[in-house]
């Protein structure tokens, strides 16, 4: 385990995650002590398009993966509509190592209920639902009993503070689908139908909720309205770089000395999140990891020093996504993690379009002939080539996303492949497993 040094140990910005290690930070009362709804009182003294200027000056960006910026997206919610509108924060975090959304709604919910209201207040919705995974049990138990004392204290329902705004927020908890972590899926799910993507364009800034204008934003977002609302937007631009602004939380996990949740300025590199976390476990070097997820290209070894923000990750050629930063060493084979990765798309693909549904399953039975001993070389392209048809093709991103780490590996990786095919590896999986395809 290696010390990080003070230099590294700065680099830490506990923003978000500054009250988790206080005592009962889940409570109102502590919530309330440390400058909870200080925000709320002063957002609710605002016009609400001055508060969605204040966002889109501060340049925040979505925390769910995709990055799409937040000011923009609020600002698309058409005003003078006539119709109701919606926000609907997307807790349904079920990207494999993905793990930042979870403990934030654990440890301190109120930050959340307290961005829904201001982001409510902002798009003129009187209606919020926090949609979160079903087997986040703790944390949905954490944050209804946090809606509880909000209503109790008048954060929440009519007149809120006295100021005529009406708010009502609902927790729904998802029922273990993957697929209604994507936006529109969630919504139909929402709305009491079988959880499967809708055809975008139109956008739920437009036809959401019920047809009506929704907005649509991840846990971190919201809960990252009430800093910008008491810091400004230059304060929070002192924190990552110029197109990614702000603290992110990373989440280490892998073959590191101490994972977890480390909350640094965006653009930090993966050299010092390790150095944060400990080092790599003894014996261990780094081969592969994700900058974000199951479904981004895997980096490698010489990719130590890419800014992680959403520009530096790009121009490494994969994506930051949401932040799981999964660490692999020499002593794990990235043919393995893949084929692991795609059992885990194939079970949860949803079924509507062909190239998801097919695509995904044979490339599993391929990676099982691989894996047992069996694999050809024309395996190889085999799996390149329904890639091609899956990537671009699917109706949603679970399939695009599904074909990130076989395309990297086969791209960073391929002799760990030609070794399995070639008998100098010996077979990960039994000829019972091949036949089990
Ligand atoms: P996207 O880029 O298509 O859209 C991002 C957001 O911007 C959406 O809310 C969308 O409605 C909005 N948007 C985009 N263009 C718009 C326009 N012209 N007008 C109005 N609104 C517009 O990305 P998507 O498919 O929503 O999300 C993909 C990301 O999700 C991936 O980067 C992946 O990393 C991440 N992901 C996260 C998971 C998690 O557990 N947090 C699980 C799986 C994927
Ligand atoms: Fe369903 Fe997969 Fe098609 Fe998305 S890409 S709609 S999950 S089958």
């Amino acid at each position: 385990m290696t010390t990080p040094r003070p230099e590294t140990l700065a680099k830490l910005t506990p923003v978000l995650t500054k009250r988790w290690l206080s005592p009962d930070a889940w409570r109102l009362g502590t919530y309330e002590k440390l400058d909870g709804y200080a925000a709320l009182r002063k957002a609710l003294k605002a016009h609400p398009d001055d508060l969605i200027q204040l966002i889109k000056d501060s340049g925040l960006r979505g925390r769910g993966g995709a990055g799409f910026p937040t000011g923009l997206k609020w600002g698309f919610i058409p005003q003078g509509d006539g119709k109701p509108h919606y926000l609907v924060v997307n807790a349904d975090e079920g990207e494999p190592g993905t793990c930042k959304d979870l403990p934030l709604m654990t440890h301190d919910p109120h930050s959340l209920v307290e961005g829904v209201i201001i982001a409510s207040y902002a798009i003129r919705a009187n209606r919020a639902y926090i949609y979160i995974r079903g087997e986040a049990v703790h944390a949905a138990r954490r944050l209804r009993s946090a809606v509880a004392e909000a209503y109790a204290k008048g954060y929440l329902g009519r007149n809120v503070l006295g100021s005529g705004f009406d708010l009502e927020l609902v927790v729904h908890s998802g029922a273990g689908a993957y697929i209604c972590g994507e936006e529109t899926a969630l919504l139909d799910s929402l709305e009491g139908f079988r959880g499967q993507p809708r055809l975008r364009p139109p956008f739920p800034a437009t036809h959401g909720l019920y047809a009506s204008p929704t907005v649509v934003n991840n846990v971190g977002t919201i809960a990252s309205v009430p800093y910008i609302v008491l810091g400004g937007a230059d304060w929070w631009k002192t924190m990552g770089t110029e197109k990614s602004s702000g603290p992110m939380i990373y989440s280490l996990s892998g073959r590191i000395a101490d994972p977890g949740q480390y909350e640094c300025s965006m653009g930090i590199t993966l050299r010092e999140l390790i150095e944060l976390a400990g080092g790599m476990k003894p014996g261990h070097n780094l081969k592969f990891w994700t900058p974000g997820g199951s479904s981004t290209p895997l980096l490698t070894a010489e990719h130590l020093d890419v800014p992680l923000d959403f520009e530096g990750v790009a121009g490494a050629g994969s994506i930051l996504g949401t932040t799981a930063t999964q660490i692999f060493s020499d002593q794990d084979c990235p043919v393995y993690a893949t084929y692991r990765w795609l059992e885990f798309y194939h079970h949860e693909s949803c079924g509507k379009c062909t190239p998801c549904r097919e695509g995904n399953y044979w490339m599993v039975r391929v990676y099982r002939r691989i894996l047992s001993g069996q694999g050809t070389h024309e395996d190889l392209d085999t799996l390149l080539d329904t890639c091609d048809n899956i990537l671009g093709r699917s109706f949603c991103g679970l399939g695009d996303g599904a074909t990130s780490s076989v395309t990297s590996s086969l791209k960073y990786f391929k002799q760990d492949y030609l070794d399995y095919i070639e008998g100098r590896t010996a077979p990960k999986l039994s000829d019972k497993q091949l036949v089990g395809a």
